[in-house]
């Protein structure tokens, strides 16, 4: 154990050198540069697959440094195991996180650990995805589905392709947007992104670049888009308080925001403040669907790529709901086969593709490297995934059956971790599992998925990874079953005003 330093390490981005006094132990890539670092053979918009790449290379424990900052990167299963311990780790808000504290500042997500708003937001709103609050969304989640199912048939029926990431992205926003907030931002319906998700994505992206662009350029080099960014935010505040100064006169249907507003804190009765749930109305927003979209997405892929593993799932779908036209929410955790094609997914290309944990106390990780207390290391999730160690010399090789009962119990703990660890791991989990799977049963049980003929992955890094232009082709099944209705009008009448819910 290394001797206790005390070294107080500063606020702001803590670079490596700072916090891991045996620093040279680890290695980094060849032909470092003096001042830009790291920086030959790498590409600012794919800094995940980049380090992957480098991590196949330098083993379970790499560094890497641009402009002056240095980050340490943990992608072997034994050091991110010992990450995974509580009593040693916490969550470490920086990087990708920190940038987004403008636009989430104390809400769950980025909360720093020692903020009394992350306690009290967790309390107040960790009820909100219990199981009776997630059988309470499940008709609303059907309704979002069929709206897609409404739409994919068009599209089928016209004979083009359809837009996967997109049509995700769309599903999983409205899904969201109404089981939280009783909201409809009506993607389905128009041709171009609602105002709100051109502003979210605005300040997602800015996020992403300010990781990349070095800070004293930033000025020059981010002038106008931080002048963009300022726009998006100020909409966003002003849409997200539209919609909460709206449901104080009404009331809605028991959904997050409701609980936000309504709940207070057994035991002291304390409150969320109106700021904080501005803040947390964001939160839920950005975080509650990109990655799912991004699961969804590489699980299509997956799928129509191994017609064997489709059919599998297939067979399940209809075993399983019969001639059920819309499964009720206990039907849905049935889809055991549907489940593992999810996790397999999530495997290979864990859509939040890492997160940082921080040393409490002074210590040494695997024995070899000393920590300083606030030191961090970022754990890369695709990387832990595919250590061979765990999944065999062929971890790159896609297989639901990885995830059978028999093989999850054989292998180690904290091997699979695309909801990240410990008191800060999502807490949207249960909810994202049961939407995608859902939709994927609906999905095979309508259609049979076909590849585009020369289509080969790539991964497009936004903070989330997402299968970039991907596309496929439709082909209806002979129903088997009743046909899934569609065309609902409660959820297919046009675009909706985000604040008031009227047509627009
Ligand atoms: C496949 C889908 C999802 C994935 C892969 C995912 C992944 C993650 C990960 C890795 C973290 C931990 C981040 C860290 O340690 O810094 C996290 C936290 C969080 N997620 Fe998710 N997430 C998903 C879906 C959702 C959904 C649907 C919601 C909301 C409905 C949600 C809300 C949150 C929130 C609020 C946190 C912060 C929790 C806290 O710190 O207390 N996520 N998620």
């Amino acid at each position: 154990m290394a001797q206790s330093t005390r070294t107080v390490i500063p606020k702001g981005f803590r670079s490596a050198e700072l916090g891991w006094p045996e620093l040279h132990r680890i290695p980094h890539p060849p032909h470092r540069l003096p001042v830009v670092g790291d920086v030959l053979g790498v590409n600012v918009r794919t800094p995940v697959q980049d380090s992957l790449r480098i991590g196949r290379r330098l083993g379970p424990v790499f560094r890497r440094k641009a402009f002056g900052k240095e980050i340490v990167f943990v992608g072997g299963a034994d050091l991110a195991a010992e990450l995974a311990d509580e009593s040693r780790f916490a969550k470490h808000v920086g990087l990708g996180v920190a940038n987004l504290r403008p636009v989430a500042g104390d809400g769950l997500f980025t909360a720093y650990n020692h903020e009394p708003n992350w306690q009290l937001g967790h309390d107040v709103l960790a009820p909100g995805f219990s199981r009776e609050a997630m059988a309470g969304y499940h008709p609303m989640m059907l309704a979002v589905t069929e709206r897609l199912i409404d739409h994919w048939d068009r599209e089928q029926t016209a004979g083009r392709a359809v837009d996967v990431p997109g049509d995700m992205t769309k599903l999983t926003l409205e899904t969201i947007a109404r089981t939280g907030f009783g909201h409809d931002f009506g993607s389905f319906e128009r041709a171009r992104p609602h105002p709100f998700v051109t502003a979210m994505v605005g300040t997602l992206t800015y996020a992403q670049r300010r990781n990349v662009v070095p800070e004293p350029l930033a000025p020059l080099l981010l002038r106008t888009a931080t002048r963009r960014n300022a726009a998006d935010l100020a909409y966003l505040n002003r849409t997200v308080d539209a919609l909460v100064r709206a449901r104080r006169t009404t009331s809605g249907e028991g959904d997050l925001l409701d609980r936000m507003l309504d709940t207070a804190r057994p035991g002291t009765g304390e409150r969320l403040a109106p700021e904080n749930i501005r803040r947390q109305v964001i939160t839920f927003l950005v975080a509650g669907h990109e990655t799912t979209s991004g699961a969804l997405s590489f699980a299509l892929h997956y799928l129509s790529r191994h017609p064997d593993v489709a059919a599998r799932a297939r067979a399940e779908v209809d075993r399983v709901w019969g001639g059920t036209a819309r499964p009720g929410y206990d039907q849905v955790a049935k889809l055991r086969y549907v489940r593992r094609v999810l996790d397999e997914s999530l495997r290979l290309w864990p859509t939040a593709p890492a997160f940082a944990r921080e040393a409490r106390r002074d210590t040494v990780l695997g024995g070899v490297h000393p920590m300083r207390e606030g030191a961090w290391a970022l754990v890369l999730t695709a990387m832990l995934h595919r250590d061979p160690g765990v999944w065999g010399a062929d971890a790159e090789r896609f297989d639901p059956d990885r995830f059978d009962a028999q093989a999850v119990r054989s292998r180690a703990a904290h091997t699979f971790k695309p909801f990240g660890t410990g008191a800060r791991a999502c807490i949207g989990r249960q909810f994202a599992l049961h939407e995608a799977t859902l939709v994927l049963g609906l999905l095979l049980r309508r259609y049979e998925l076909r590849a585009e003929p020369g289509y080969r992955l790539r991964v497009a890094e936004r903070l989330t990874l997402m299968p970039e232009g991907l596309r496929l082709r439709l082909d209806r099944r002979v129903p088997a079953v009743e046909d899934v209705p569609v065309a609902n009008p409660e959820v297919s009448s046009g675009p909706r005003c985000p604040v008031t819910g009227a047509g627009e």
